[in-house]
């Protein structure tokens, strides 16, 4: 059974004429264990189909489901429960409670669900460790490196033991080196814990750490492909992907003609 399941979503902003449709239909399913990159040029829709898959909006039509929830039939209490305890997010400026150390950070979406200190310790513990922070945890985000507190969100993220992490640009504020060593862990986080990984990033070379690569153009899903291995191949294929999906989606749709000066 997936532990996404999307179907012919579409969410309008605004009204008349100042009206923009962010997402026209899309439909999407994400298994236990995939890895799903998200590309496509900037207000295509990448982060709206991000908050409606984690519950933060909602969509104008169609259907998510979280495993076998459709959100649309829980009170708010229920989603905002579900969301904690299925759903793990990732950020682009990793939104790290500053006064915090690293492990209560980690711990913080168990706090809220209401766990005993114990637990919670344990647990963040367990995942710094495992996010290779073992030696960092009573450090505060300030004392710690862009990388390093991506990681610490990263464990945030899955001290709940969520099926699914969302991730939304979470390398765009990363040096390459630092990206790659995330972008490598969130593939460990699909492939060797079995979450379900969707992340949006604009960079082919952080796509290709993916397993699959969705490209979206003007609301809605213009490719969807497995992307190979690792390396350099996986690069230039989600390069091309990327290239040919956009260009064949503004063919489909060229823009209105220039009226004449
Ligand atoms: N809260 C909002 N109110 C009005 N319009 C919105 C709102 N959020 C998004 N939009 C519009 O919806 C469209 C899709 O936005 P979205 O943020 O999903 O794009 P994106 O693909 O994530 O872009 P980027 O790569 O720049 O982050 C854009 O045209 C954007 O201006
Ligand atoms: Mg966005």
């Amino acid at each position: 059974m997936p532990i996404v399941s999307v179907e012919k979503l579409t969410r309008t902003y605004g009204t008349g004429e100042t009206a923009v449709r962010a997402l026209d239909g899309v439909s999407l399913s994400v298994n236990a264990g995939e890895f799903v990159a998200i590309m496509g040029p900037s207000g295509c829709g990448k982060s709206t189909l991000l908050h409606l898959v984690g519950g933060l909006d909602k969509p104008d039509s169609g259907v998510v489901k979280i495993v076998d929830t459709d959100l649309s039939t829980l009170s708010d209490g229920d989603l905002t429960r579900l969301r904690r305890r299925e759903i793990g997010f990732v950020f682009q400026f990793f939104n790290l409670i500053p006064v915090l150390s690293a492990i209560e950070n980690a711990a913080l979406p168990l706090v809220l669900d209401g766990k005993g200190r114990k637990e919670t310790d344990a647990k963040a513990a367990e995942w710094l460790e495992k996010v290779g922070l073992g030696g960092r945890m009573n450090n505060r985000p300030d004392e710690l490196s862009g990388g390093q507190q991506q990681r610490v969100a990263i464990a945030r993220a899955l001290a709940a033991d969520p099926k699914l992490v969302l991730a939304d640009e979470p390398t765009g504020n990363l040096d390459s080196k630092s990206a790659d060593e995330v972008s490598e862990l969130l593939r460990q986080v699909a492939s060797e814990w079995g979450r379900s990984v969707v992340m949006v990033t604009h960079d082919p070379r952080i796509a290709a750490f993916a397993h699959r690569l969705v490209v979206m153009s003007d609301g809605r899903i213009v490719s969807d492909k497995e992307t190979p291995g690792d390396g350099q191949a996986a690069t230039e294929t989600a390069r091309l992907l990327i290239e040919t999906a956009t260009a064949t989606a503004a063919e489909a749709t060229p823009p209105p003609a220039l009226a004449p000066e």
